[in-house]
């Protein structure tokens, strides 16, 4: 298959789009300056072949979309025991809901919701990690040196009530060990982490991989085989939030998705890919991300069903 034209394809039909469905995230102000009309694609096989269409070497933030690294890095000290804190259901509410939290006792459903990865932060803090291993985890992953937007982390901090919100929520069920400023220290920076389509694309490998290093050779594996299947499984069901039962039916792959308008996708032992568009829709959700997502499968065939 000649990849590289189908990003082609999809960069040039959804041209005329952008700009024209959606809202970047104004509730985080740094995120609310983001010019809209910017749109990027790209793909790594599991054989490191590459393909790449629009803005994508544009760094953006990529907001939800750490907290696959993050539970990644938790998993692979932890492994079963993340899930004494932590739920593996989708929660059919939006990503920073708190209902659930009070009937189910401080246990989010699990951790792609914001209350979820808050609590893999806890987790992480407990194993002696925080938030420079998150960035360098990722960095380690994708091959390069990447960076957080120091301006993104200030602005969450400052108007984060909701997380706060959740955290305190969590830390008066006795589901954090860690001070609640400490361990939104770590989920906002994580958030903030600044990286391209490309560099995401090839970060994410290790789930195209049966969790073996993105970049092979004489790098360690990530994960094991069944933590990765896991992770998939996870992102299918939840990565998207509520929208999670509309992705598998439109696009029917594991997704992970962030409010910076980037979307992560994967194709089990054949490929990883990114989106990315600011504007979301009422899911937050990238509105033209979804798009190129649709058309990519539909144009490939690639499904995980
Ligand atoms: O905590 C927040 O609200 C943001 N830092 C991240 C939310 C997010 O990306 C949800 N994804 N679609």
């Amino acid at each position: 298959m000649n990849y590289q034209t189908v990003l082609d394809d999809i960069a040039n039909r959804l041209a005329p789009l952008l700009g024209t469905e959606g809202r970047v995230a104004d509730y985080i102000p740094a995120l609310a300056r983001v010019p809209v009309r910017q749109f990027g694609i790209a793909l790594r096989t599991r054989d490191g072949v590459e393909a790449a269409a629009g803005d994508f070497d544009t760094p953006f933030s990529i907001q939800s979309i750490s907290k696959l690294f993050s539970l990644t890095l938790a998993l692979r000290r932890l492994d079963d025991a993340l899930w004494q804190r932590i739920g593996r259901e989708p929660s059919g509410n939006p990503f920073n809901s708190l209902v659930q939290l009070e009937t189910e006792h401080g246990v989010p459903r699990n951790p792609f919701i914001n209350a979820g990865a808050i609590a893999v932060a806890d987790r992480l803090l407990a194993l002696g990690l925080g938030k420079h291993d998150v960035l360098a985890f990722a960095g380690h992953l994708c091959g390069e040196a990447i960076a957080f937007d120091a301006e993104v982390a200030a602005s969450e901090a400052a108007t984060g009530f909701r997380n706060l919100a959740l955290a305190n929520f969590m830390k008066s069920f006795g589901k954090l060990d860690h001070a609640v400023a400490d361990v939104l220290d770590v989920y906002f920076h994580q958030c903030s982490i600044a990286m391209t389509c490309r560099q995401l694309a090839r970060a994410a490998g290790y789930l195209c991989r049966d969790g073996a290093h993105p970049l092979g050779g004489g790098f360690d594996a990530v994960i094991n085989e069944r933590q990765a299947r896991r992770i998939n499984a996870l992102m299918l069901t939840c990565g998207t939030y509520d929208a999670a039962g509309e992705f598998a039916f439109c696009i029917g792959l594991p997704c992970k998705s962030g409010v910076g308008g980037g979307i992560v996708a994967v194709v089990p032992d054949t490929l990883t890919l990114c989106v990315w568009s600011p504007a979301l829709d009422a899911t937050g959700n990238s509105a033209i991300g979804r798009r190129a997502l649709e058309l990519f499968t539909a144009q490939t065939g690639l499904s995980v069903f």
